[in-house]
């Protein structure tokens, strides 16, 4: 199904190219900080884009100078603060509704393609992206502590799941910035490429995932997201249910296929290449992970 009705146009912006949707924080003119408006637009995005056909894989990136400064002081914060208490709780759901729920939880594999400036909030849904690749001129910084508040909307955690505690520790209490390069040695991002690389490196990844089945991607980043909160004999139970599960549903064509061109015609190495429908050959050149090992 193609979606007729967009809802992105306004803080949200979206480009299809290639069967990636890059979705856009569009407010270049205040360094595309997260507003209210911008989390109810985005959350509507991202939705909209789960049944979008033009959508195989959603990049999530900032226009002009910055991915994003984090949450909007003025709007988000000081323009709330003499609101209700069921205002404000409602802003929180709004922003964790998209950042914690919908982008963490895709249907479709997410990309974050980070180019600029990255500041507090900002690190939710950049770590609820399944991939991040950096420009390595990326500044990030968790900047709550230079203005008075520990970092929430669960950017602490955010920072405890992908930085290590030294790391996370020292960002969260110093508020010094860090590079794309570090970012990437740290784990926040998985790789950092030069800045004029970063659009070609992160199509090339996205083709990567595009060559596989879709509804066992689905599976695999949505086990991986839950068995980590579960002792081993549930997440061992958890997992096959998902197994079986998703290979009832994409038919198990892409499973047979490829044991078939293994097993019987000896075409594809499946510890090397993607199965490709079409020729039951290993599709090296359009879908081969890069031999960096990450
Ligand atoms: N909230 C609200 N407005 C923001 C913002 C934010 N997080 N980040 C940038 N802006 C606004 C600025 O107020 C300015 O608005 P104005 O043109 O109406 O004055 C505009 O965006 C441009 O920002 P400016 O500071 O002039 O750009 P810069 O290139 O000199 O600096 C930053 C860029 C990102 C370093 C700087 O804007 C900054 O420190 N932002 C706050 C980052 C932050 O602490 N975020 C954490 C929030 S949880």
């Amino acid at each position: 199904m193609s979606s007729t009705k967009q809802p992105w146009g306004n803080t949200v912006d979206v480009e299809f190219s290639d069967d990636i949707a890059f979705v856009y924080f569009n407010r270049p003119d205040k360094k595309n900080c997260m507003s209210p408006t911008l989390n109810r637009e985005m959350f509507a995005t991202l939705h909209a884009l789960e049944l979008d056909d033009r959508c195989k894989v959603v990049v999530l990136t900032g226009r002009g100078a910055a991915w994003s400064a984090g949450m909007d002081l003025k709007e988000y914060f000081r323009e709330t603060d003499n609101e209700s208490d069921a205002f404000k709780m409602r802003i929180r759901e709004e922003a964790a509704a998209w950042q914690q729920i919908k982008l963490r939880n895709h249907a479709k594999p997410t990309i974050a393609m980070v180019n600029g400036w990255v500041f507090g909030g900002a690190f939710t849904p950049l770590t609820s992206c399944d991939l991040a690749i950096a420009s390595d001129d990326a500044t990030f910084g968790l900047s709550e502590i230079n203005w008075g508040i520990l970092p929430g909307g669960n950017v602490t955690k955010s920072v405890a799941d992908t930085m290590g505690q030294r790391n996370a520790l020292y960002y969260i209490m110093t508020g010094e910035t860090f590079d794309g390069k570090k970012a990437a040695a740290m784990g926040l991002v998985n790789e950092s490429v030069p800045a004029k690389q970063l659009g070609k490196r992160v199509r090339e990844l996205a083709k990567v995932l595009m060559g596989k089945d879709p509804v066992v991607l689905r599976a695999a980043k949505e086990v991986f997201k839950r068995v980590r909160y579960m002792d081993w004999e549930t997440a061992n139970d958890y997992i096959y249910a998902k197994s079986d599960g998703s290979q009832h549903r994409s038919g198990g064509e892409f499973r047979h296929g490829a044991m078939k061109a293994f097993l019987d015609d000896k075409k594809l190495k499946p510890g090397l290449d993607t199965y490709k429908k079409d020729d039951g050959k290993g599709s090296k050149k359009a879908a081969s992970p890069k031999k960096s090992g990450k």
